[in-house]
């Protein structure tokens, strides 16, 4: 879920309104805001539907312009997508208005205990049980908001961030975060709270970042910082650097789209500062040495497109820096009791920073002695302030929900770390590494040739192909965690069943799914640079083709040897075969946006997903 809030002397509507757009992609089934007018009287709207419904709702029926004011955006856990159960939860007789993110995880014993003094629910939202519990709280503390929201928030179990106002106290907002993400933004008569600093970029680049079960009050003329028993804490400042126009459209039909379009820079940025004289040293994992020479064994952890550069990862990092590499569902390896130890080091990666399952799993790590390193992309997020290192990936911001150009950088990252690793354990010849770099300085111009050549030819082919009902992906080493990826992408954007599969798994079960007309794609090895998975290739290709499945080949420009044997070729320019992958999902990317579009789906926000899903 979204969630921001407010305090100064301008009209909050529009700057809740603004900001939640901007956290849209954190949930969007319904969204709400209130705010307290010139009297002192709380309003609300609620709606379910995108941020659109709750506009056009202000719009049939507005509600009184207040200053002070909260806003949510909705992933529904709780009770399902409807105007009873979204935020803002008001209680206190309308006094009192609560906006949440995360779960509650004892919210039925709570309930009961509060229908026992004679409480009312409305909505089957566990949220609704904080705000009662707030308003029995506050009504008890004689009209003390920040020490009736401690006490409620040292009652909850789960992960939350909370945010609370009152009609009493017209120029407060209060906040509180565990396990889940809440910023502040300082600025001039004026604070904001968010759930991240996209909530109000545009309006101030100061920030503080609000630590693990902390309370913020925020008033026009300042902010407190304490903690759950309510002590003073000291807030750590930091600047926004990401300008506030990278999280606009700027004239493309879609945020994916126009992430698509920067893959290239994606890459450029992330190597950007990390090389130095033919080599790959990433500054900030300097003084690390000790370190990377004395583990013998790392786990990533990951989810979803995470995962998937994950699984890409660990070819390179077993390569170059020869050293074992497990990759693991985050989810997964919390709750397996973990072989890891001080031995171990625990790589996450995750776009957002704020993915709950894999925060988890990091967290898991650190409390069995495992020394844990962040790969992220977004700046101050929860994960890297959570992890002994972090690598920052420069994508810039990524609002659509499926994740394209911070993909690609995660598996840059992720090679970069490999070469660093290696130059360190010394197990990356010097030329190794030259010609590496060179790879990676060459590739933004590589993926650029391909939205240039083959971006029209593939949206043609999504067009033809828009009554397909299920699409096959297969690749070999490498190309393997690309075929999931391009799978992984068609499901989440177009609603196509979609699977993605080894070749070589092929002929154990699923070429048993091959029935003519089939759609498969194949992420092919380049010949010359990995012939004998080539040529393995081809032949999973002319199985499938014996079944009657239409071949669609990923290959690099110039591989005559796959044309007898693919109905079509997308093709991909020539690169070293480990770096292939970064190329070969650009056509997948932009087919499956392709392929949602010729569908007239919502690309930016498919349904039932979130861009970051800070619940487990
Ligand atoms: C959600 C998104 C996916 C994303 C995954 C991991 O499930 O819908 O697109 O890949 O989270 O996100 P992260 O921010 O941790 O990379």
């Amino acid at each position: 879920c979204g969630i921001v809030g407010y305090v100064g002397p301008r009209d909050s509507q529009d700057i809740l309104i603004a900001g939640l757009a901007r956290l849209e992609y954190r949930g969007y089934d319904s969204a709400g805001i209130a705010v307290i007018d010139s009297e002192g009287a709380m309003h609300s709207a609620k709606k379910a539907g995108k941020l659109a419904k709750l506009r056009d709702e202000l719009v049939a029926n507005p509600i009184a312009s207040g200053t002070t004011g909260i806003g949510h955006t909705r992933w529904a856990t709780h009770g399902g997508p409807t105007d009873v159960n979204a935020h803002p939860h008001l209680a206190d007789e309308g006094k009192l208005a609560v906006i949440h993110n995360g779960i509650i995880e004892n919210f039925a014993a709570l309930k009961a205990e509060l229908l026992a003094e004679g409480a009312s629910f409305l909505s089957e939202t566990d949220t609704e049980v904080a705000a009662a519990l707030l308003g029995s709280e506050y009504r008890k503390s004689g009209g003390d908001l920040v020490a009736a929201f401690r006490g409620v928030v040292n009652r909850l179990d789960g992960a939350f961030t909370l945010l609370a106002m009152h009609e009493d106290h017209p120029n407060l907002v209060v906040g509180a975060r565990r396990n889940s993400p809440l910023v502040i933004g300082l600025g001039e008569g004026e604070n904001f709270l968010g759930s991240d600093v996209a909530a109000f970029v545009e309006h101030t680049r100061n920030a503080l970042a609000i630590g693990q079960d902390q309370i913020a009050a925020i008033r026009p003329e300042g902010v407190t910082l304490t903690d759950f028993s309510g002590n003073d804490v000291e807030p750590e400042p930091f600047e926004v650097k990401w300008d506030a126009k990278a999280a606009e459209k700027g004239g493309w039909p879609s945020f994916m789209a126009k992430e698509i379009s920067e893959e290239p820079e994606a890459v450029a940025n992330t190597v950007l500062g990390r090389t130095r004289d033919g080599q790959v040293v990433i500054p900030e994992l300097e003084g690390l040495d000790d370190l990377f020479r004395g583990i013998s064994r790392i786990v990533i952890v990951g989810a979803g497109t995470a995962a998937y550069s994950a699984f890409v990862g660990k070819y390179a990092i077993e390569q170059w820096a020869r050293i074992p590499v497990e990759v693991e569902l985050a989810h997964e390896f919390r709750y397996r009791s973990p072989l890891v130890g001080p031995d171990v080091l625990v790589v996450s990666i995750s776009q957002s920073g704020e993915t709950m399952d894999t925060l988890m799993a990091v967290k898991e790590a650190t409390r069995l002695g495992a020394k844990t390193l962040s790969i992220c992309n977004t700046q101050g997020a929860t994960i890297p302030r959570e992890s002994d290192a972090v690598v920052y990936l420069h994508a810039g911001p990524e609002v659509a929900v499926a994740s394209t150009k911070a993909f690609v950088a995660q598996i840059t990252g992720l090679y970069l770390f490999a070469l660093h690793l290696g130059r360190v354990r010394g197990t990356v010849p010097a030329e190794v590494q030259a010609e590496s770099i060179d790879e990676l300085n060459t590739l933004p111009e590589k993926i650029r040739w391909i939205l240039e050549n083959e971006q029209e030819h593939i949206e043609q082919l999504a067009h033809w192909m828009a009554d397909t009902r299920s699409v096959l992906f297969l690749g070999r080493h490498v190309g393997y965690p690309i075929a999931l990826e391009g799978a992984l992408k068609l499901k989440e954007i177009s609603y196509i069943h979609a699977e993605g599969f080894a070749a070589g798994e092929l002929k154990h079960g699923p070429i048993a799914l091959v029935e003519p007309g089939l759609p498969v794609f194949v992420v092919v090895p380049s010949p010359s640079g990995a012939p004998e998975l080539h040529s393995k290739v081809v032949s999973n290709i002319q199985e499938i083709r014996a079944r009657g499945a239409r071949v669609i080949a990923i290959a690099e420009a110039g591989d005559a040897a796959v044309l007898p044997f693919a109905d079509e070729v997308l093709r991909i320019p020539l690169a070293e075969p480990l770096f292939e992958p970064i190329l070969a999902v650009v056509p997948l990317h932009i087919f499956a946006m392709g392929l949602a579009n010729a569908k007239g789906l919502d690309v930016d926000q498919p349904r039932n997903l979130a861009k970051s899903v800070t619940v487990e």
